[in-house]
């Protein structure tokens, strides 16, 4: 990998506090074009991306992720779904069950990693109701909401980045 991606790895980290200047359309579909070229088994691209920038409806996923505040404060969010049938004709309870979430964390990377690069401030999202997340946008059944990426120009002076375990702790060369 080139130093400019191994950078990029090292510099992002999770902002949760944003300025109200909004994102360019521009660069929003970078992001997206970052997420299409994720890594997906067997190219299925089992994904499906809302980009939500309306303020009423960031507050509605802000209510539905156990009310974060700096959700309905960033200009952008991101509801990556994942598409578990798609996979699963091909690869069955796998592709349902992993593949497909796989491919959807590879492409949320992507985003997140872009958005770095570009200057922005991002935090992926877990915590949060599907249902409600579901009921605030419409979402179709076909489709499994499975993270929220917040995302904005940070706010100055915004949080450090925390640790890491060690290498030594985390792997092994055999
Ligand atoms: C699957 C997943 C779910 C997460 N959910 C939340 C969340 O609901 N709220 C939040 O503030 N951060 C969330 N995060 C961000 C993590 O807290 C953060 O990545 C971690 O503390 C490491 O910090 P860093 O991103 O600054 O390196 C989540 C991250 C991941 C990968």
């Amino acid at each position: 990998m080139a130093a400019g991606a191994i950078e990029v790895i090292k510099r992002r980290s999770s902002v949760r506090q944003f300025s109200k200047e909004p994102v360019s359309r521009s660069v929003i579909e970078q992001l997206l074009e970052a997420a299409r070229w994720a890594p997906s088994a067997g190219n299925l691209q089992p994904w499906f991306f809302y980009v939500v920038t309306d303020p009423a409806l960031r507050r509605c996923l802000m209510l539905a992720a156990l009310k974060q505040e700096f959700i309905a404060a960033a200009p952008v969010v991101i509801v990556v779904c994942a598409e578990p049938a798609r996979s699963a004709r091909f690869y069955g309870e796998r592709g349902r069950e992993l593949y497909c979430l796989q491919d959807s964390a590879a492409a949320t990377q992507n985003i997140l990693l872009a958005a770095t690069a570009k200057g922005l401030g991002s935090c992926w999202v877990g915590a949060f109701s599907e249902h409600q997340v579901r009921q605030c946008l419409g979402i179709p059944p076909e489709l499994w909401p499975v993270a929220l990426v917040a995302l904005g120009h940070p706010a100055p002076g915004t949080e450090k980045r925390p640790g890491r375990r060690s290498l030594a702790e985390i792997s092994r060369y055999l």
